[in-house]
């Protein structure tokens, strides 16, 4: 039934109506498309005023819709012109309308009898239906009388034009997924991501039940399995690495070029499973190809005798581009997101090296902030932006001198006036460097209370940013269960025990419910330093720290340096 209601969404955009309107006009019939069900889609044109009459009655239309369901079903289930005689007489012709072998609507026409209709059999109907005889009869006298040769000439017009629409139709359906699936995978960030629907998509528009996509790995020099559409899981691990040479996939990887196979079994190709062998008779395979390099191959399985056309080829060939377009810009992405952060871990580096003690601090409140928003049903982005914002939230104290900072007694009233300015100093100088507006908020608001009175605009409740209120949680913990020279840090159920005693004074309650369901191993995995932060490649954030302190003295010198020129840009 997908085609049907692609066929009456269409209708309106290729103008079928007018064009059923002229039709019925030219030719003198009258003309009504439904759907495969024998529901109208179409409001029926030229209708001969001897029906009309006959549905205002209401068995009139309930014989009239019986007739027109039952003709529908038979030109549907046979896909040939049916030719009926209703219950009133008139005869109709019904010519189905096939997309992708599948009838999608079958247009009606009739309203013509084949001799004049009999005073007798006019006037037994006007009885039965309850008409006024007279004028059921005088519009009987002016139904159009068609000899057979006639209506079979309209019949053959109306194949003519529903092949036409048919083609029309898979054309435009086709194309429309073409470009919806081509645009769905250039918008996704990650080469998983692209992979994934590119596999989905190709399936949907070749309406193909398998899809397998192979990129080239530089590493085995052959082609692995990177995403399948129809085909399980557990076997995507024998199909994983196929060689280039002698395989249907590699020819296609080779030569750059599209292939078409009509028997995949008589290619020996190492593909072919038991389970599989009937749904995989027939392949066509294009290349995923950017810019003259080929990255691997796009491959659709159908059953026998499924035919591949010029027009599937171009299909798929389009999406073969959109694919490699999209893993470039993937790549990219990805290359760009590690550098940022990279860029933001060295920031906040640069700060912690001035405190010895407050090591680690930064990524531990950034993870330790993550989980507390997954555990409060925030994704995607939003988990990127707490985890930036941990890493830099306190980033503002690359301002405070470390005299202060490294105090170890009770700060006097000035030297506290100094830290807490550290959120505003912070806020101004993420703001340039273009972090995402919610991050820069965090960083001005994560010394906010939730009851009111905190710094540096005394916020208060739901007017802090949620982000903010998760970063004040976290940062609290990591400095309550830390030790500092002149004080032990809490253990774990201390801490909590004071964000349980703070919630709604300092602390949202919503957040430190949250942040209690972080896994009790979750939480001192993040206390020992672990947790990597999720970027495997990177060195962890302690031999980071380690390798900067080991040349502090040179590091220092470069860091007060920047620390002065920064903090002139941004007073
Ligand atoms: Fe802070």
């Amino acid at each position: 039934m997908r085609a049907s209601a692609d066929f009456s969404e269409n209708l309106e955009r290729v103008g079928f109506w007018q064009l059923q309107d002229h039709i019925a006009g030219l030719t003198g019939l009258a003309l009504i498309v439904a759907d495969a069900g024998g529901r109208p889609v179409t409001v029926k044109s030229n209708v001969p005023p001897f029906c009309v009459l006959v549905n205002g009655t209401y068995d009139g239309k309930i014989a009239c819709e019986a007739f027109r369901v039952e003709l529908v079903r038979a030109a549907a289930a046979s896909g040939k012109v049916e030719k009926r005689a209703c219950h009133a007489g008139l005869v109709n012709v019904a010519v189905p309308l096939e997309v992708h072998g599948e009838t999608a609507a079958v247009l009606i026409g009739g309203g013509v009898a084949p001799a004049p209709l009999g005073a007798e059999a006019v006037a037994r109907l006007a009885e039965e239906l309850g008409c006024e005889a007279g004028e059921l009869s005088r519009a009987a006298g002016e139904v159009p009388v068609w000899p057979e040769e006639r209506l079979a000439e309209a019949a053959a017009l109306f194949q003519t034009l529903t092949r036409f629409a048919g083609r029309f139709l898979q054309f435009t359906r086709m194309f429309t997924h073409v470009l919806r699936v081509g645009n769905e995978i250039a918008s996704q960030h990650s080469e998983r991501a692209v992979l994934r629907r590119a596999v989905e998509g190709a399936s949907e528009v070749l309406d193909a039940p398998l899809c397998l996509l192979r990129l080239y790995d530089e590493k085995t020099g052959c082609l692995a399995a990177r995403a399948a559409w129809g085909i399980d899981e557990d076997l995507m691990d024998k199909i994983m690495h196929l060689p280039v040479e002698g395989t249907i996939a590699g020819q296609v990887f080779r030569s750059g070029r599209p292939l078409i196979v009509e028997d995949v079994q008589a290619c020996g190709d190492r593909m072919l499973f038991p389970r599989y062998a009937a749904a995989m008779r027939t392949a066509l395979v294009v290349p995923v190809r950017s810019r003259g390099a080929t990255l691997g191959t796009l491959a659709v399985y159908g059953p026998a005798p499924r035919k591949w056309d010029e027009a599937s080829i171009g299909y798929l060939a389009a999406i073969g581009t959109k694919v490699a377009l999209a893993i470039e810009n993937a790549r990219m992405y990805a290359l760009l997101r590690e550098h940022y952060l990279t860029a933001v871990k060295a920031l906040a580096v640069a700060m912690e090296v001035k405190d010895v003690y407050t090591q680690g601090h930064s990524v531990r409140v950034a993870q330790l902030s993550r989980a507390c928003a997954r555990e409060l049903g925030l994704s995607g982005e939003a988990l990127d932006q707490i985890y930036l914002a941990g890493l830099l939230h306190d980033i503002g104290k690359i301002g405070v001198p470390e005299s202060i900072l490294l105090k170890p007694g009770r700060l006097s009233a000035v030297e506290w006036e100094e830290v807490r300015g550290h959120p505003v100093v912070g806020a101004r100088i993420v703001e340039p460097a273009r972090f995402p507006a919610a991050v820069v908020a965090v960083v001005r608001h994560h010394h906010e209370d939730y009851g009111g009175g905190g710094y540096p605009d005394g916020l208060a409740g739901e007017e802090i940013p949620l982000l903010a209120r998760i970063i004040r949680v976290a940062d609290a913990y990591d400095a309550m269960t830390s030790t500092r020279p002149y004080r032990r840090g809490l253990t774990a159920e201390e801490a909590i025990e004071e964000l349980r005693r703070g919630a709604g004074r300092q602390f949202d309650p919503r957040v430190v419910e949250a942040f209690l369901r972080i896994p009790a191993a979750e939480l001192e995995e993040t206390g020992r330093g672990g947790g990597g932060g999720g970027y495997p490649d990177y060195p962890s954030h302690r031999d980071f720290v380690r390798s900067l302190f080991s040349r502090k003295r040179r590091f220092s010198a470069v860091i007060n340096g920047g620390r002065d020129a920064l903090l002139r840009t941004v007073a």
